[in-house]
């Protein structure tokens, strides 16, 4: 599409979004040298700004990459000089129609051909009022929709119906932004690619998987949005669901969108019910610590003082097909936690029969190879091995088979939404979520979700900065799972 042209919209381009991933991204995409020559991006949002409020507030967290440092100002100048602001209400049609002037107008100043393209980065909210643009836009349009995408099936089914009213599935760009994420993007490479993975890749040989994300920060300031959803739906229900079911596929046909796709449906559907005996949510609690004093969930001024909405959730599933029947998949996320760490753990079954048994002591765990793909930060995939230690006695101990990326690969690495917002600009769908997906996910989690929610069911607490709530530690345990490293050599 060398030729090509391209007008973008950001609608929420004065929110936190907007300013921290979005305009960085195109930024990053447009010093690159990966959008066509001929582009122009609106800003659209409710706060009355000139174009120039709008540069001097983006420009603020525009970088460029730490290897490529040459050009850099001239380069932000540049594309600053094709930034625009509109503000509107999101409630006013009126308003969308005098952008889409805007629009037509700076479309012809910069000479943008006909068969022009437009891009719409929208979130849900707000998407009855101005999908009506859809088909008032020569060329293509596609409409990149952000998370939320309602708050249980019924909500969601009705989002999709109202998008559908303007647009097809094809025009349709649901982002799951872990999906653009490097390691998990990797995910299918090592599974696919590699002949060592594949042929373990089932309940033969693995024990158990698990998906970790943890978060060293609380809501802090967000809790508002938060409160309404909770952990659940803010991370498991789309960020650990997702990579769970690319985890989980089996091999796509191709490496087509809808191959892929097809195949994480699948997965989602073949699911086990969630069961509220294998959740555990917990809440974060305030206190003081080395005279510092760390702020709980409900002191959060945005937040309802007497709010259940967990911050914490940890949980059992399984998969009812023949690959994984048995296989516990852990998940667990959490916000104001010791760490920021997301992750994928194997564990893999024991030895049979292991002729070095007795170098292991009874903890036969301990010799157990556990693959573990480091998604952020300090992106790596390792392997625990069993490993003699040289020297003339016979004693073993686990080492790590090592990828770190930082130092494979010294070259920075792409935020997720550059990824994402190419991929929907060249019209490539593997990475988005399809609405049937978006059912599946919802149709596992909706029951539980007003089951947790109708009977009020209190979160354990845990103090700010900790492990969580000790009840994620026996939800394990009943499945005979011990979270993160067996051998206990991390953190
Ligand atoms: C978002 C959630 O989807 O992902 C946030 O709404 C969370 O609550 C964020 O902080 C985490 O993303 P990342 O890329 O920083 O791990």
């Amino acid at each position: 599409e060398a030729h090509s042209t391209l007008s973008i919209t950001v609608v929420g381009a004065s929110g936190d979004l907007a300013k921290k991933k979005i305009f960085p991204a195109l930024f990053a995409l447009y010093y690159e040298d990966w959008l066509p020559e001929n582009f122009v991006i609106f800003g659209y949002a409710r706060t009355k700004l000139a174009d120039e409020e709008l540069r001097n507030m983006i420009c603020t967290t525009l970088t460029c990459r730490i290897d490529k440092r040459e050009n850099c100002e001239d380069k932000m100048e540049q594309f600053l000089k094709r930034c625009f602001y509109h503000s509107g209400e999101y409630s006013s049609e009126e308003h969308f129609v005098e952008l889409d002037r805007k629009l037509k107008e700076k479309e012809v100043t910069c000479s943008l051909e006909p068969e022009n393209g437009r891009t719409g980065y929208f979130t849900c909210r707000y998407l009855q009022i101005y999908s009506w643009k859809a088909s008032s836009a020569k060329g293509w349009t596609r409409v990149i929709v952000e998370k939320p995408f309602g708050r249980d099936s019924e909500s969601s089914a009705e989002l999709t119906r109202c998008l559908k009213k303007y647009l097809t599935e094809e025009q349709i760009f649901r982002i799951d932004h872990y999906l653009g994420k490097e390691l998990v993007e990797n995910l299918s490479v090592l599974r696919f690619s590699n002949l060592v993975f594949e042929p373990l890749w089932s309940r033969n040989y693995i024990r158990n998987v698990q998906f970790i994300f943890s978060e060293d920060f609380g809501t802090e300031g967000r809790g508002g949005y938060f409160d309404n959803y909770g952990i659940i739906r803010d991370i498991m229900q789309n960020h650990l669901l997702q990579i769970l079911a690319l985890f989980a596929m089996e091999t796509p046909v191709s490496l087509d969108a809808e191959d892929i796709r097809n195949e994480k449906v699948k997965v989602l559907r073949s699911m086990k019910p969630l069961e509220l005996e294998d959740v555990i949510i917990g809440q974060y609690k305030g206190h003081n610590k080395g005279g510092r004093i760390y702020p709980g969930y409900t002191d959060d001024s945005t937040v309802p003082s007497n709010s259940i909405t967990p911050t914490f959730a940890a949980a059992a599933l399984f998969i009812n097909n023949a690959r994984w029947d048995g296989v516990p998949f852990l998940m667990k996320a959490g916000k104001a936690l010791h760490r920021k760490r997301a992750e994928i753990r194997v564990q893999f079954r024991h030895v049979p029969g292991n002729l070095y048994k007795r170098n292991f002591g009874t903890d036969l765990d301990k010799a157990t190879n556990e693959l573990v793909l480091r998604v952020q930060p300090d992106e790596a995939i390792y392997l625990k091995i069993n490993n003699k230690v040289p020297g003339l006695g016979m004693r073993l101990d686990r080492s790590d088979l090592n990828l770190l990326y930082r130092s494979r690969y010294p070259r920075e690495i792409p935020d997720a939404y550059e990824r994402l917002l190419l991929d929907a600009i060249a019209g490539e769908r593997r990475l988005f979520i399809r609405s049937d997906e978006l059912d599946a996910a919802w149709s596992l989690f909706t029951p539980l979700l007003k089951e947790l929610e109708g009977k009020r069911i209190a979160p354990e607490l845990y103090p700010y900065g900790s492990r969580g709530p000790v009840g994620a530690h026996y939800l394990a345990a009943k499945y005979n799972v011990r979270w993160g490293d067996l051998g206990g050599d991390e953190d």
